[in-house]
């Protein structure tokens, strides 16, 4: 009985884990086209339900501004034909090595009107993946491309302002900061830092009035991942 008991979930754990994994293999990651924007639009809004209520997501203006400034730079994941997730990113070079900065500051008043291609870093604007898709690697393809193209452009690193999604349910206990060392420690459960901390990215510091946010009190922290491939040019 016991064995049969084993037997059975050992092969519930197979299905559900063959089925996980077709489901990653169906992914796909392309640069963002014209035509995608509507969809996108409609995904920010299932994505950051949060902050769409506050108005702050990508506009279509927005985001035919960034694919006219810097196409390269975004992107789409898109499973079975439907657009699941997307990034956006800009080149930009800080004027202190981990300069204070506010989102806005950093994505030129959400036009990418500061993108400067001699800059040294690919500042990730956004990144987000449909609900229903979540914890299938989505976002992780989106760093992938992100990781590739900084490698591909010689730029020294990835950086971003990473929202403490689930902040607001710990302020009373924590500082920011504090927070951030139980998320470290795994003692508080943290999609988003999480997230960037598995794709190898280090917390560097709080970023307090990032962004208006009601989940993260509008706490963010700079991150950062350095090229391993960078060469210094002469
Ligand atoms: C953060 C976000 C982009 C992650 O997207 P995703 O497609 O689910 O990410 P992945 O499947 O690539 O996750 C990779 C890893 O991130 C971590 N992670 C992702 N979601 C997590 C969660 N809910 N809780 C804890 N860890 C999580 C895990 O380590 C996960 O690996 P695992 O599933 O093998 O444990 C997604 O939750 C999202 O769109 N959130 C809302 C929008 C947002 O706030 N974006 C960030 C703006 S700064």
């Amino acid at each position: 009985m016991v064995h049969f008991a084993q037997d059975l979930v050992n092969s519930v754990n197979k299905k559900m884990n063959s089925s996980t994994h077709t489901r990653k293999s169906r992914i796909i990651i392309r640069r963002m086209e014209n035509k995608d924007i509507p969809e996108i639009v409609e995904l920010q809004k299932i994505a950051f339900p949060h902050m769409a209520a506050e108005g702050v997501y990508w506009r279509p203006d927005q985001l035919e501004s960034h694919l006219k400034i810097f196409p390269e730079g975004q992107f789409v994941a898109e499973y079975d034909g439907k657009i699941v997730g997307s990034c956006s990113s800009l080149i930009i070079r800080l004027k202190s090595e981990y300069e204070q900065h506010t989102w806005k500051d950093a994505c030129g008043d959400s036009f990418f009107k500061n993108h400067n291609p001699t800059g040294d870093s690919l500042y990730g604007a956004d990144v987000s993946s449909h609900p229903d898709y979540r914890r299938l690697g989505v976002a992780t393809k989106l760093y992938d491309a992100r990781k590739k193209l900084a490698i591909e452009l010689n730029l020294r690193r990835i950086i971003a302002g990473a929202r403490l999604f689930n902040y607001c349910e710990h302020v009373q206990e924590f500082s920011p900061l504090e927070y951030v060392q139980m998320v470290k420690r795994h003692k508080v459960k943290e999609p988003v830092l999480s997230f960037q901390i598995r794709n190898g990215f280090k917390f560097i510091k709080i970023l307090p009035n990032y962004m208006k946010d009601p989940r993260s009190l509008n706490n963010a922290t700079f991150i950062e991942w350095k090229n391993p491939h960078f060469v210094e040019k002469q």
